[in-house]
């Protein structure tokens, strides 16, 4: 196929067979973006377009709120939701907001993209949640902590640094997945950007934050706790010292000033290094909540991360585990924070491993608000080189059953706040862009940004729906029998990634520092608390009541369900449980052939996704296919360096050979 040079995303973009018709919509809304939305994207898709601000015969959409429109309003709907209606010939895009009818035209868009009829388009759509967030983990000196997809989109030289025409189409590319918040810098807030607060940073950044209220896209900052020590001059960054809680009153108001609509602050405190509250022997909720009665008379919020452990363990005490961390500091702060705090609890007990069960604080605070964490730039789950579609990881997580109140009080029950009504509850993630053109490095990672704000308006969306969407609207110039591969290569990405990296959950065998490729014993002897306990006999670290006993988190179900090594989910069995090489797994290996048997059959699986995409060159684009077919090449390179690593090391251990006598080296 000829190359087309072309960067593909999801948005239409004019490389796809324009519908003959003319389409005449009517606009009863003064929001700009929706006329921008319309003009940029709606004209790739009809050989004519005209907007109108007035109904009258021909009109056949028509965008508006209930109230502008004079249709009835549905029940039940909520302030940003959406419906499409027919009535009389026309199609209706309605809302009680500006910020639903946005979410409707993108809605309507996609639709139009994915071949429906207008006619047939009838549906109505509130999101689970309010707090559909994205975090980046931008420096300002250009760099991105974690990032895959080049340089930041927001900085450069210490400076903000951006293309508008770029920030706007990120914005577009965020609110037509239904995103509403947007952190712009790391969580590891440096002493460059401790001054992102200050006056004359503030006067730049008002222009950015223009660009995402246009949007309805809220902006936040992260903070550095020590702020008033760094840049006020103050002696002490205690929370409950009253210059520094003038100190921060003064800085909000200042920032409230410049961004009136500003949304508040993330916070990464006493951890990984970064100050906190402990130094003041103040608990996080003192810290937290000072930072809430600054922002509260702007209706400002504090993202308050859980991600507090103890990174300078000693490996020798196997008594402490990392895992039990964030519910240990925070269970016990259950309902001493402000309304306007929300906790931010990453999804799983360590950090984002290719496999974990899900955070045991997830369900367990009940007067506390909070997010769920997840991350889509794919720092152990293969750097944007190696495939891996994150969204049956996200939705095994969501759909998990905690059984706090009962069977079915599943984790995305809990995130659209139906657990607890009266807590504010939502989804946040670790985002994947950059300035790459692609924006994600390896082109399919878009499907991860798509696929987590899809999820986070409704978490009940099925994966292969997700993933047909997304790879019919990117790629409409593709071929069937290749459209049908993408979609199949990335449903199976993340097993495979799993296969040959963590086996049996055991996660942390990866290099140190950057966490790209195998490095069994990087971590053995580390402060981090990330350990596997290998030895001559067996593996795994025991967190059943004989262990750390972190299973005792969890509600009676589920604690059963990990302690009981009947009904142990084999691909949980190593985060779970130290059991000998020979035990046999529910799969009926034992625990040695699984690693072996799932390190060959990962490097063969790279193998035969390789053998599939290159029979499909005619079928693909000459820029996609190589992209691709580079990108996959070395994932097998990094496959088959995994496999024998991991093979040889626990061969040697176990002194026990592969039963198909394959190649391990001795
Ligand atoms: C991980 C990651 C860090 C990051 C941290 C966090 O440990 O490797 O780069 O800062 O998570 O979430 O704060």
């Amino acid at each position: 196929m000829q190359n087309q040079n072309f960067t593909s995303c999801w948005l239409p973009d004019g490389r796809r067979e324009k519908r003959s018709n003319k389409l005449i919509v009517t606009i009863l809304s003064k929001a700009e973006v929706i006329r921008r939305v319309c003009h940029t994207y709606l004209s790739h898709l009809f050989e004519g377009f005209h907007i109108g601000t007035e109904l009258n015969s021909q009109d056949e959409i028509v965008i508006g709120t209930y109230e502008a429109t004079a249709q009835a309003c549905t029940n039940d709907m909520q302030v940003d939701g959406f419906e499409l209606r027919q009535e009389q010939g026309k199609t209706y895009i309605l809302s009680h907001s500006d910020q639903g009818l946005l979410y409707g035209t993108f809605y309507f868009i996609e639709q139009l993209q994915l071949g429906m009829k207008i006619e047939d388009m009838s549906v109505i759509q509130n999101p689970a949640t309010t707090i559909r967030m994205l975090n980046h983990w931008d420096n300002m000196d250009g760099s991105i902590e974690r990032g895959y997809a080049g340089r930041s989109i927001f900085f450069e030289d210490n400076k903000l640094s951006y293309d508008k025409d770029r920030i706007q189409q990120y914005a577009d590319l965020l609110s037509s997945v239904g995103i509403n918040k947007i952190c712009i810098n790391n969580v590891n807030v440096h002493q460059v950007e401790s001054r992102l607060i200050e006056a004359d940073m503030l006067i730049e950044l008002q222009h950015l934050a223009d660009i995402f209220r246009g949007n309805y896209i809220t902006m936040f900052l992260s903070i550095n706790f020590a702020s008033p020590i760094e840049i006020g001059g103050l002696k002490t960054a205690d929370p409950l010292d009253s210059t520094v809680e003038e100190w921060w009153r003064r800085q909000t108001k200042l920032i409230y000033q410049k961004i009136p609509d500003f949304g508040g602050f993330i916070v990464k405190a006493d951890s990984e290094h970064r100050p906190g509250p402990f130094t003041y022997g103040r608990t996080h909720a003192d810290g937290a909540n000072m930072l809430a009665k600054a922002l509260a008379p702007f209706n400002g919020t504090v993202f308050w991360r859980c991600f507090v452990y103890d990174c300078l363990q000693d490996w020798r005490d196997r008594s402490t585990d990392r895992a039990r961390a964030a519910y240990d500091h925070f269970k016990k702060l259950d309902g001493l924070f402000d309304e306007n705090v929300i906790l931010q609890i990453k999804n799983g007990p360590m950090d984002f491993q290719v496999r974990e069960p899900v955070s045991p604080l997830i369900g367990a605070l009940e007067k506390t608000n909070y997010v769920m964490e997840f991350q889509v730039t794919q720092e152990y789950t293969g750097q944007q080189i190696d495939l891996c579609y994150l969204v049956p990881q996200w939705k095994e997580i969501l759909d998990f059953d905690t059984h706090l109140k009962g069977k079915g009080t599943t984790v995305s029950e809990i995130l659209s706040g139906n657990l607890h009504k009266s807590l504010q509850t939502g989804i946040t993630a670790v985002v994947n862009v950059g300035r790459d053109d692609n924006w994600t490095g390896h082109e399919f990672a878009q499907a991860n940004l798509y696929g987590y704000g899809k999820l986070t308006w409704d978490p009940t969306f099925k994966t292969e729906k997700l993933l047909k969407d997304w790879v019919q609207i990117t790629y409409p110039f593709v071929k069937d029998s290749a459209t049908r591969l993408i979609e199949e290569i990335l449903n199976r990405s993340w097993m495979i990634y799993e296969k040959y990296t963590c086996p049996l959950g055991v996660g942390w065998m990866v290099k140190t520092g950057h966490h790209y490729g195998p490095d069994v014993n990087g971590y053995e002897y580390s402060p981090w608390g990330t350990y596997h306990f290998s030895d001559r006999n067996g593996l795994g670290v025991d967190r059943t009541k004989s262990g750390s006993n972190y299973i005792e988190q969890y509600s009676a179900n589920v604690s059963e369900l990990y302690a009981n090594l009947n009904s142990c989910p084999d691909n949980l069995l190593l985060f779970f449980h130290h059991v000998p090489y020979t035990h046999p797994l529910h799969s009926g290996k034992t625990v040695i052939q699984h690693i072996y048997d799932s390190h060959f059959e990962g490097v063969e699986d790279v193998e035969h996704i390789i053998y599939e995409w290159t029979r499909e060159k005619a079928n693909l684009p000459d820029d996609l296919y190589s992209h691709i077919n580079q990108k996959l090449n070395s994932q097998l390179t990094n496959a088959t360096e995994w496999r024998d690593k991991i093979n040889t090391y626990f061969y040697r251990m176990s002194g026990i050979p592969d039963e198909h006598q394959r190649l391990i080296y001795g």
